[in-house]
């Protein structure tokens, strides 16, 4: 692949706002759903891992900019731990299945029992399979957390998890970071092969634990993040960081398919095309998104007032330092990193008509 220039000043931004949370799952569900039904005795039960695309609620308060308003005005109506002005993916795999959001994994003390029977999330905002820029913790040591669960704390039986489905999201804060600590993108199929061998490793070490079907994200297209699309005025999307998220992309539909051609059904690790449902989602709204305000689909709705400002920033004085687009329902990206939760609708109508989901009939 040739070497895509990389500007150091959007990494640098893109780093900082680094909150993602990676979910994955999709065509499994569609399945299990259909041979089920809704509300069958048997529920599924689902367990999510990555970063901020699929993070309910684990991410510290005083950390992030999840807990504090204007996230979360559209669901529940409050800030709520979600990266978002509303739902996102891991709300939608859920429903999809037919069950409840599984509950972040930081609340599991504090809830009844019958609510841990959706499964749990483990998904922390800002982080990736390596250590990030936030002391949260990386994909790894949320998978020990599982194991943990389920052999000290002994929440779940063997047989809960048989029937149960693993959602991983790694939307890029591990090629955030490298960018931060090293200035550039240099040798960046090298770097793509360890990030990819590395969630490869958790993908085993969640199956290992028992659990049945595995569905991962692939790369969203990150060179379309408003943080990136920003050096355009919202026009374009970065080519460089597209065709590094497609690069991804393939390396991991490659190490997918090994790990599938050694199991009997052949469907135990499913991808989620994040980067055709992205684009999909903003081709269905190429202009404005019905907010006269924004310039284009990928111009998000909540934004600092200036460089040094963020969605959810107040000053000393407790003044807010963001402004908010009049109709949040109708936009794709709520800040720079994160969907709106009209975004992860429209990503996610893309994915249950996606050949991956329909392979599985
Ligand atoms: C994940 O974090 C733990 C604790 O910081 C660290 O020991 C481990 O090396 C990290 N894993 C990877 C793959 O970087
Ligand atoms: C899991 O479920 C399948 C089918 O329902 C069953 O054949 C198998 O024995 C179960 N395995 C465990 C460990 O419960
Ligand atoms: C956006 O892309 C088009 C087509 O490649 C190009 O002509 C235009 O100059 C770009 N605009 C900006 C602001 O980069």
């Amino acid at each position: 692949m040739a070497q895509p220039n990389y500007n150091i000043n959007s990494l640098i931004i893109f780093c900082f706002t680094t909150l993602f949370v990676i979910t994955g799952t999709g065509a499994v569900l569609v399945t299990e759903l259909h041979s089920h039904g809704h509300g069958g005795s048997e529920l599924k039960k689902l367990f999510v891992f990555g970063d901020s695309y699929a993070d309910t609620g684990n991410c510290r308060k005083s950390v992030t900019g999840s807990w504090k308003p204007p996230y979360g005005i559209t669901f529940p109506g409050k800030p709520a731990g979600r990266f978002s002005d509303g739902r996102v993916l891991t709300d939608y795999i859920a429903s999809y299945l037919g069950i409840k959001s599984p509950i972040a994994y930081k609340w599991r003390k504090s809830v009844t029992r019958s609510q841990l029977q959706y499964g749990m999330n483990f998904a922390h905002g800002g982080t990736g399979v390596f250590n990030t820029l936030v002391i949260e913790p990386n994909m790894s040591t949320q998978v020990k957390l599982f194991q943990q669960l389920l052999e000290e704390e002994k929440v779940y039986t063997r047989q809960d998890l048989n029937s149960s489905i693993a959602l991983v999201s790694l939307a890029g804060n591990d090629y955030a970071t490298f960018l931060f600590k090293n200035g550039n993108l240099q040798n960046l199929p090298s770097l793509t092969i360890s990030i990819v061998s590395q969630l490869v490793m958790n993908l085993k070490s969640i199956q290992n634990l028992g659990v049945e079907r595995i569905v991962v994200t692939g790369m969203e297209p990150m060179g379309c993040l408003p943080q990136l699309s920003a050096f355009s005025s919202y026009k374009n999307c970065s080519e460089s960081w597209n065709s590094a998220s497609i690069f991804h992309n393939q390396i991991l539909q490659q190490e997918l398919q090994k790990l599938n051609s050694i199991e009997r059904d052949n469907s135990a690790f499913i991808t989620l095309d994040l980067y055709s449902a992205f684009m999909s989602a903003l081709k269905m709204q190429p202009h404005h998104s019905g907010n006269s305000e924004l310039r284009s689909s990928l111009e998000p709705c909540c934004v600092g007032v200036s460089d040094k400002y963020s969605c959810g920033s107040v000053d000393e004085k407790g003044e807010k330092k963001y402004t908010v687009c009049k109709n949040p329902e109708l936009s794709i990206f709520w800040d720079n990193i994160h969907p709106a939760q009209n975004g992860w609708h429209a990503v996610f109508s893309a994915l249950k008509s996606s050949p991956s989901l329909l392979k599985l009939h």
